[in-house]
């Protein structure tokens, strides 16, 4: 399926940010660590939303998805082998294995897929399962690990990986002991993690910290939790305002998740002004370029280097972005140089130096955040731009069309 997308209207209008792909993801995981059902609001109609719904099925969840709730009930004995289909095309899979291990003790799951923005190892949370007293096993792309009864341990993480802090934090829930997790990743998700768990009846704390501790409880309940605001959506679609030279009125968003983003577009430029769950962006002077570089939380987020090079590639003078999460994050910008981007890359910098008018072209989405890059580049372009790949955004970004010509950009879908 493709975008076909004309350039040149100036967004505007209000848009309504949905939940965050990233912590409802894992929330659906730890929902099988519950004694009943599970009520999770504000669910985002994703790809990633539908596989994990699938992941979580086939482990014996019954799952009931209307709008945007979904109610997870987890059945009496829970599966422990995760489908493999499912876990190779989806990444996130791999955080079924902290609640299935300290629920039933046991998880059989193949290594989730190579990655096109880099080389993505699962080594940190298999490492902290292991100190936790996993015996876990590696062969033939399997992974299988076993615990009797996981005990409580101090993990160090040798980077604040998101995904580790996640999985071990929710193996640690069921655990026997305390645990602590050092150098713990710090994004508003892990937060939305430990509220999660903590209603459910987990005792957590230091979530939004460098060290998380868990004393291990004997048993979770169920929930009604409301999940937290997108802030890659967010981020994408203040950039669709910026570079259209648009007006566009966030609602249902968390500005405090997005400090830096608002610092670096107010330093490039744009206007951004914030009230408590809304966020005004426009543009009505000059983009300037800038240096942006990707950090773990409170830094930049990675997932918004893409947009930003969008914005960079038609603002004045050059910027610099420095990727320091992925190895290979950068393939998009091979698609942006053919709809006239002038753009060096080196290892993990590129130096983007603004053209006046982008044009439209053929590209390709060569993964969910380039991909929605893509599609910013095309708003601003001159003619006709058709975006293909576009499962890929649609793994991420809710009704991505429909918000945008909500916005009154000229962009439909074809096969
Ligand atoms: C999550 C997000 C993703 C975001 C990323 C960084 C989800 C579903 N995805 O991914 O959108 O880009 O955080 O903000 O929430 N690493 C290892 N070994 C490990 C784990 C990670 O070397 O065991 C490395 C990775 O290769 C990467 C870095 O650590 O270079 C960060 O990865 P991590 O924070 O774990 O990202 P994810 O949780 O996979």
């Amino acid at each position: 399926m493709r975008f076909s997308i004309v350039g040149g209207t100036r967004l505007s209008g209000t848009v309504k940010i949905s939940g965050a792909k990233n912590s409802v993801l894992k929330l659906m995981a730890m929902s099988l660590m519950a004694n009943d059902r599970c009520v999770i609001r504000n669910v985002p109609r994703i790809l990633d939303v539908q596989t994990m719904k699938g992941v979580i099925e086939a482990l014996g969840a019954r799952v009931e998805w209307h709008d945007d709730v979904m109610e997870i009930t987890p059945p009496e004995h829970l599966g422990t082998e995760a489908p493999e289909e499912l876990v190779r095309g989806m990444r996130a899979s791999i955080q079924i294995m902290g609640p299935l291990l300290a629920k039933v003790g046991e998880v059989h799951i193949a290594q989730p897929g190579g990655c096109s923005i880099g080389h993505r190892p699962v080594d940190f949370h298999l490492r902290g399962f292991r100190a936790m007293g996993a015996e876990v096993e590696e062969r033939y792309g399997y992974m299988r690990a076993r615990a009797d009864k996981l005990k409580g341990a101090t993990v160090f993480l040798d980077f604040p990986s998101v995904g580790a802090t996640e999985n071990l934090m929710a193996a640690a829930a069921l655990a026997e002991g305390t645990t602590v997790i050092c150098n713990a990743a710090r994004e508003p998700e892990i937060v939305d993690q430990q509220n999660f768990l903590n209603l459910m009846g987990a005792k957590v704390r230091g979530a939004g910290t460098g060290q998380i501790v868990v004393e291990g409880v004997k048993e979770l309940a169920g929930v009604d939790y409301t999940v937290i605001p997108d802030r890659i959506e967010a981020g994408t679609m203040m950039v669709a305002a910026a570079i259209t030279g648009g007006h566009v009125t966030l609602q249902d968003v968390e500005p405090d998740h997005l400090g830096f983003l608002v610092a670096k577009l107010r330093e490039m430029g744009v206007s951004v002004e914030i009230s408590r769950n809304q966020i005004d962006c426009y543009a009505d002077r000059p983009i300037r370029g800038a240096t942006v570089r990707s950090m773990p939380y409170p830094g930049f987020a990675t997932d918004l280097q893409p947009s930003i090079a969008a914005l960079a590639s038609v603002a004045e003078g050059c910027s610099v972005l420095i990727e320091t999460i992925y190895s290979n994050r950068f393939h998009y910008l091979e698609e942006m140089r053919k709809m006239g981007a002038k753009v060096i890359i080196e290892h993990s910098t590129a130096v983007i130096r603004g053209v006046d008018r982008l044009t439209g072209t053929n590209v390709c989405a060569p993964d969910l955040r380039g991909g929605a890059a893509l599609v910013l580049c095309a708003l601003a372009a001159d003619g006709h731009t058709v975006v293909d790949n576009i499962e890929l955004i649609d793994r991420g970004y809710e009704q991505f069309e429909q918000k945008l010509s909500g916005l009154g950009a000229r962009i439909i879908r074809t096969e």
